[in-house]
């Protein structure tokens, strides 16, 4: 019976074929199965010298079958191998892509341009606390420029500091830095703001880039050059006039609102010149009670603070002129503009 196994096995050429001699020999009614069934009718003794023929019988035939099988599947393999082709030259088929959104455009090129200049990019929650984003920058409770930030609060703890909220500026990054950052400090932060207010330039979530430094030195010129190379870097002009008009900001002394010059050239507004002036920016000196609350001394570290609108940065670099396109989500708004994949 081995004998005759054995050589179906090697005579078998498929899998099918080699699967049929293991069912006829191992399978439940198969020859080698009915074999060691009757090993239980067997005398003692008998069963003594025919176990561990049946079984080496089993053994062999296992063995068998499964080299036989490594050949044939190497076999099939091969010729399968052999079958296929693959284009390599055929065309991808086009899949529908995304987009880089102009607002991550914009902080992708401002972290760029002020990592030329040496300042490492920040961040901070935007579930902000009371104290980081009021307090700590100079705005105590009952101040009216709490008012003016339209500030969505969540319910509890109403009146204390840690009432929570949704950040209503970048600032409070500007204390989360100096409290765990030695200076001298260079940094940006940009990040989603929120604002109780709604129409065509005012969406309730918008964008900010905060800047900071502090260092020992630091005056208005530091913050007036380097804002004067941000601008000229991120609108690529040669030459920019920035105006500096007294403004107020708690945390800021002196504070400034800035400007851009522009000028018209048919009917479009480009940045550059001095016939008009488009405001684009807070800014000023960090007032020394905000630098003492981060518990630096102020008559040895100064420094000045910046915030730009991203949103509105991008609406001017690219001539869009609905701020709440922004957050539409709109592939056809986005490749108007030229953002394709
Ligand atoms: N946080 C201010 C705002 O949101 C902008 C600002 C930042 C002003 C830093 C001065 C310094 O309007």
């Amino acid at each position: 019976l081995q004998a005759d196994l054995l050589s179906a096995i090697d005579a078998a050429t498929s899998l099918d074929a080699l699967e049929a001699v293991r069912v006829g020999a191992l399978g439940k009614s198969g020859s080698v199965t009915a074999l060691l069934k009757t090993l239980g009718g067997m005398s003692p003794d008998e069963r003594q010298v025919q176990g561990p023929l049946l079984n080496g019988l089993r053994e062999a035939v296992t063995a068998a079958l499964a080299a036989r099988k490594a050949v044939l599947e190497t076999a099939a393999l091969d010729a399968k191998l052999a079958n296929e082709k693959l284009d390599m030259t055929l065309p991808v088929a086009d899949a529908p892509r995304g987009s880089i959104h102009p607002i991550s455009q914009v902080m992708d090129e401002l972290a760029e341009i002020f990592a030329d200049l040496g300042f490492a990019v920040a961040g901070g929650p935007e579930i902000e606390d009371d104290w980081h984003n009021f307090t700590a920058l100079n705005i105590p409770p009952e101040h009216p420029a709490r008012a003016m930030h339209d500030t969505f609060y969540f319910p509890d703890q109403a009146g204390s500091e840690k009432r929570m909220l949704l950040r209503t500026h970048t600032s409070p990054v500007q204390i989360r830095t100096m409290m765990t950052q030695e200076p001298p400090i260079r940094i940006i932060a940009p990040g989603r703001v929120y604002r109780s207010d709604s129409d065509a330039t005012h969406t309730p979530m918008f964008h900010q880039v905060e800047g900071l430094v502090i260092d020992r030195d630091i005056t208005m010129g530091h913050l007036r050059w380097t804002l004067e190379t941000m601008v000229k870097a991120f609108f690529e002009v040669d030459d920019v006039t920035l105006q500096f008009r007294p403004s107020f900001f708690p945390f800021t002394e002196p504070s400034v609102e800035i400007d851009v010059g522009c000028s018209w050239s048919g009917g479009t507004l480009s940045i550059g010149g001095s016939e008009s002036w488009l405001e684009i920016l807070g800014g000023g000196m960090v007032h020394p009670r905000v630098i003492a609350n981060c518990g630096l001394d102020p008559e040895v570290w100064q420094g000045f603070a910046f915030g730009v609108g991203i949103d509105r940065l991008a609406m001017l670099k690219y001539g869009m002129n609905d701020l709440r396109a922004f957050f539409d989500a709109d592939l056809r708004w986005l490749n108007h503009y030229g953002f394709r994949a």
